[in-house]
């Protein structure tokens, strides 16, 4: 077995931190000595633009050189890698296309299954220890792409009333995913834009604590300006205000992950 971890992002409720989560984790992760390959699965482009400015990201859509055209194609993802300015940290770039990525891959024999083949050539290496794939904000075919190519999914919650709903869709739809990839793990749900003022937070952490099977991640990422600023500068936040709190909080989360994923 392959010893690069693969890690997705996902929730079908939009705005809910997957994008952030993923950029940030990945940056700490390359803190911490390790070599990280992140994968953009949106169609937003968000994780992109994590990491590069918005021409450069554009760029990338209009050569072609993207996650959409590997999938389209089949082809090794090996051959679409590109450096972002952190050492450790590579990254795979999304395509505005990526909205018709279910079209593409209807007529695809085993479908399910395009992406995980797509990366075996990038995992045989041993390069990375970790990839880490964001998802769009839905439930289909190619999030189930995502899923069943992942040993593990980090679910990323905002604590808010509509934040929570549609929770349980997802986990149905987690449960159909291991029908045909029983090894994938739901790692944990972390909670994002924590605003420790707002009664309703507590109850939202009381809830999630309460779900049977899913573990919460004890560190909670609170509500920081930091990171819209970080992002409107294409940085990691731990790169753009080292100091902040939302970096240490970070910091914090992916050294529960990295533990959790090493056991
Ligand atoms: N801790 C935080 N403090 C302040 N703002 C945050 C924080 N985390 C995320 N945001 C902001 O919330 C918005 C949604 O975050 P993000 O894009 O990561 O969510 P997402 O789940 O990837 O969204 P989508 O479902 O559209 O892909 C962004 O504008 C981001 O800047
Ligand atoms: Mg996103």
């Amino acid at each position: 077995m392959s010893k690069t971890k693969t890690i997705c992002f996902a929730n079908n409720k939009g705005g809910s931190g997957k994008s952030t989560t993923c950029a940030n984790v990945a940056y700490q992760m390359s803190q911490e000595g390790k070599r990280v390959l992140l994968i953009d699965g949106d169609m937003q482009l968000n994780l992109t633009l994590s990491f590069f400015p918005e021409d450069e990201a554009l760029g990338f859509v209009q050569s072609g050189n993207n996650l959409y055209t590997a999938i389209k194609d089949q082809k090794s993802l090996a051959d679409f890698i590109v450096h972002t300015p952190y050492e450790g940290v590579d990254l795979i770039p999304s395509s505005t296309l990526m909205s018709s990525i279910e079209y593409e891959l209807f007529t695809k024999w085993q479908r399910e299954f395009i992406l995980r083949k797509c990366l075996e050539p990038v995992k045989a290496t041993g390069v990375y220890d970790y990839i880490l794939i964001d998802s769009p904000p839905t439930l289909g075919g190619w999030v189930m792409n995502i899923m069943c190519a992942s040993d593990y999914l980090v679910v990323p919650v905002e604590a808010s009333p509509w934040g929570l709903f549609g929770l349980a869709n997802m986990f149905d739809f987690v449960g159909q995913v291991r029908g045909i990839a029983p090894t994938l793990k739901v790692l944990g749900v972390a909670i994002t834009k924590a605003d420790e003022r707002k009664n309703y937070f507590h109850q939202t952490v009381e809830t999630l604590r309460s779900l049977e099977d899913v573990k919460l991640f004890e560190t909670f990422i609170r509500i920081d300006s930091s990171i819209e600023w970080a992002q409107d500068n294409s940085k990691p936040v731990g790169a753009y205000k080292r100091s902040s709190r939302s970096a240490k909080e970070y910091a914090q989360l992916t050294k529960e992950i990295m533990n959790d994923v090493s056991r």
